[in-house]
């Protein structure tokens, strides 16, 4: 498959189309606050996008998701916990179909209760969950530094080391990266127990400073 990766909004949300090259099927993952990037790759490549992913319900990512499941009578899917409203409940292994090829829903809480990865067997679409050189913050409602790491050390860590990662936010040095890589350069993978880990969350509030974000704990993290 592949994948498109499209910036919107002022929050440097990252939003995506995967694709079944074959058939031309498609995935929106998140929509974030405009849907015409989507929209317009769409069109452009007279894609068929059966399917509209919540990776997890905060506003940043799925303002617009409905309007964007409307737009092309695609499927609004959000884990089964999510409260927003949904056609399709998913969960933890399941599998949705695009074109001929399988996705599978990863279940990863941590950043919130809903929070869910999308994998199709070499990308992983992982929202707030996993950023590049860091993790989502865990101190929203239903987030949990807990949670959060076995998401990331008993799902994320146990996939193929050239998996491509791809986050909801453009907070990274790059725009993706593989597993691999990521895992030797973010803290909050590298870390070798859960004591290391929270740690690792605490050294990522205090040294993350982004233009226009100010510094420390106030950065957003979607
Ligand atoms: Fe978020």
């Amino acid at each position: 498959m592949s994948v498109r990766q499209l910036k919107v909004g002022d929050m440097q949300n990252f939003v995506y189309l995967l694709v079944d090259d074959r058939s031309g099927e498609a995935m929106a993952i998140d929509s974030g606050w405009d849907i015409d990037p989507i929209v317009s790759t769409v069109r452009e490549e007279r894609l068929d996008v059966k399917f509209a992913v919540a990776t997890h319900h905060h506003s940043d990512h799925v303002a617009t998701l409905w309007q964007l499941a409307r737009v092309f009578d695609a499927k609004l899917v959000a884990h089964r916990s999510s409260p927003i409203s949904h056609d399709l409940d998913v969960d933890g292994g399941d599998i949705l179909r695009v074109g001929g090829r399988k996705v599978k829903i990863l279940h990863t809480p941590g950043h919130s209760e809903d929070s869910i990865c999308i994998y199709d067997g070499e990308n992983l679409f992982t929202g707030d969950t996993l950023l590049i050189g860091s993790s989502g913050r865990t101190d929203f409602e239903g987030g949990s530094p807990r949670n959060m790491y076995r998401s990331l050390h008993s799902l994320i860590l146990k996939l193929p080391p050239k998996t491509i990662i791809y986050p909801g936010h453009d907070y990274g040095r790059v725009p993706f990266r593989k597993l691999a890589e990521e895992r030797k350069a973010n803290p909050a993978l590298s870390a070798r127990n859960y004591s290391e880990f929270l740690g690792s969350l605490e050294l990522g509030s205090a040294t993350l400073s982004r233009p226009g974000l100010g510094s420390g704990s106030s950065a957003p993290w979607g």
